[in-house]
């Protein structure tokens, strides 16, 4: 669903690059965990990889047939983005002026969707996510936790082939959040998509198929070592950095492993 090869970024008036030569792939029905410490560059390889800000080098290659985004056009990689890939920001980025139903059906909009598809798949993904009857509802009257819930539902209600949240558990209280995952990992099994999703939670990493660590020198590779299938462990040391203990392979979520 995703590969990237090569990629290089430096912010202008930065004296090196956050990241150069970086290779990931994100499989059909896979979730990947992206960590590192705060300022490390996620939120920015995100970015690169939805085409929101350039990279100076490298491919990314998105969906079945594998379209280059930097290849394409700003329109057509915009209709790209706005096809295969929903995003969950982390500081929600939902629209004052609409209401929630309107904010989540935004992307049926920006892809044509039929208009009588709309309604249901608005108001099922609300259910999903914990916000029945909030349809009208204005988001300025909304917690910042239900904002991060609009901001899920929004991001796969068009069912892209790959989602790319930063930190969507990161407003949510532990019960919350648990669901608002499972909900993200239920969609990204059925629509065979693909995911990664940057967490500082060690619970939502070990959660997914892989763990890739972002550091200074690029990045690393572990898979969740929770005992239990699932993956469902809680680790008391804090997440971060380089893993400490070697990878346990094929200990995510339906046990798989993806390398
Ligand atoms: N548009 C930008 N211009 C210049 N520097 C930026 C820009 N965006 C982010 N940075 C810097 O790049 C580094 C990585 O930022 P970011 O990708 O947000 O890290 P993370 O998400 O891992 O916390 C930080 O030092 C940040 O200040
Ligand atoms: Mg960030």
């Amino acid at each position: 669903m995703l590969s990237v090869v090569g990629l290089g970024k430096r912010h202008s008036g930065a004296l090196r690059p956050l990241f150069s030569e970086l290779r990931l792939a994100v499989g059909s029905g896979e979730v990947v965990a992206l960590v590192g410490e705060s300022g490390v560059g996620k939120s920015t390889l995100l970015n690169c990889i939805a085409g929101l800000e350039q990279a100076d080098s490298g491919e990314i290659r998105i969906g079945p047939d594998a379209l280059d985004m930097h290849r394409l056009d700003e329109t057509a990689r915009a209709a790209l983005r706005a096809a295969r890939i929903g995003f969950v920001f982390q500081a929600f980025h939902v629209l004052p002026t609409l209401t929630v139903a309107q904010n989540i059906a935004v992307p049926l909009l920006l892809n044509r969707a039929p208009p009588a598809e709309h309604g249901e798949r608005v108001e099922s993904l609300l259910r999903r996510v914990g916000l029945a009857g909030f349809g009208p509802r204005w988001p300025a009257l909304l917690s910042g936790g239900e904002l991060q819930r609009v901001a899920i539902a929004r991001a796969l209600v068009h069912r892209p082939a790959l989602i790319l949240a930063d930190e969507p558990t990161g407003n949510l209280d532990p019960r919350t959040a648990d669901e608002v995952l499972a909900l993200l990992l239920e969609r990204v099994r059925e629509q065979q998509a693909g995911a990664l999703i940057v967490t500082h939670s060690r619970h939502v990493a070990e959660c997914c198929d892989r763990i890739l660590t972002l550091t200074p020198d690029g990045l690393e590779c572990a898979h969740p070592a929770g005992p239990s299938q699932g993956g469902r462990s809680h680790h008391p040391e804090p997440h971060g950095g380089e893993p400490t203990s070697p990878p346990a392979l094929g200990r995510g979520l339906g046990g798989r492993v993806v390398q």
